[in-house]
């Protein structure tokens, strides 16, 4: 009797230590996908206009807020190329933020 007891007790806690395991992995999972990795963005889509020291058609004298509006909205040059919008390609402020403060410190 005392030892289906103790099986049950065992199989209760492996279940219990099963569902723990599996919440922890999928919070992890989540912070993964919500970190924006800018540097990377920055590599694959940004590049290519801006230079890798963003040292191209960026000012970083100018105050955050514009150049994360110019991100969001693009910016039309005086001649082509135009700097795209990237709010409709799923760039968020906090996102464009991040970009910024990564050119300023690439450019610095
Ligand atoms: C097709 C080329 C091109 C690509 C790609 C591009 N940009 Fe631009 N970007 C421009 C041009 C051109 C301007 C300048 C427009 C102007 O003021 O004449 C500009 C302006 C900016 C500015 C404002 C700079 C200032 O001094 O006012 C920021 C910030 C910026 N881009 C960030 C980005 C980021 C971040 C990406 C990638 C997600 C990106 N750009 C991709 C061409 C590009």
């Amino acid at each position: 009797m005392r030892k289906i007891l103790v099986i049950t007790v065992i199989t209760i806690a492996l279940i219990l230590l099963g569902i723990v395991s599996v919440g922890a992995s999928t919070k992890k999972h989540k912070k993964v996908v919500a970190d924006f990795d800018a540097a990377a963005t920055y590599k694959s889509k940004c590049v290519s206009c801006h230079g890798a020291k963003a040292d191209k058609k960026f000012d970083a004298t100018k105050a955050d807020d514009d150049l994360v509006q110019v991100i969001l909205k693009g910016k039309k040059a005086e001649k082509p190329p135009n700097m795209p919008e990237y709010e409709s390609k799923g760039i968020t402020a906090d996102q464009a933020k991040a970009l910024v403060t990564l050119m300023k410190s690439l450019k610095a």
